[in-house]
């Protein structure tokens, strides 16, 4: 199944949008590419997890999602 941001990847961080609008549009195509491999590497590491806890990680298979994602060049 291809993966694209309008399908899966908005929908995945819009829930979080608000709480890092500090720093990037978690919904914007542009911001979330330009950050692709910093939040790829938040997502997947549980010292510095994002979204923070208490809040539940991304499950394995969302962050598969993300890495397809980048792996396909970032369609949108
Ligand atoms: C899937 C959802 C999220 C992603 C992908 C994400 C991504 C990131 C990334 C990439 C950074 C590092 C920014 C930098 O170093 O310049 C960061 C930092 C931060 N995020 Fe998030 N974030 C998410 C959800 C949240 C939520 C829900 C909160 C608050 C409840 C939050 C609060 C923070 C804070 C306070 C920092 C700065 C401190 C730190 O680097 O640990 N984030 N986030």
């Amino acid at each position: 199944m291809a993966v694209s941001f309008s399908n899966d990847i908005q929908p995945l961080f819009s829930q979080f949008k608000g709480q890092m609008m500090w720093r990037f549009d978690l919904t914007n195509y542009d911001h979330v590419k330009a950050n692709a491999a910093l939040i790829l590497s938040r997502i997947n590491d549980p010292g510095y997890q994002m979204p923070p806890p208490p809040m539940d990680p991304l499950t394995p298979d969302q962050i598969q999602l993300f890495q397809q994602w980048i792996n396909d060049d970032f369609p949108l």
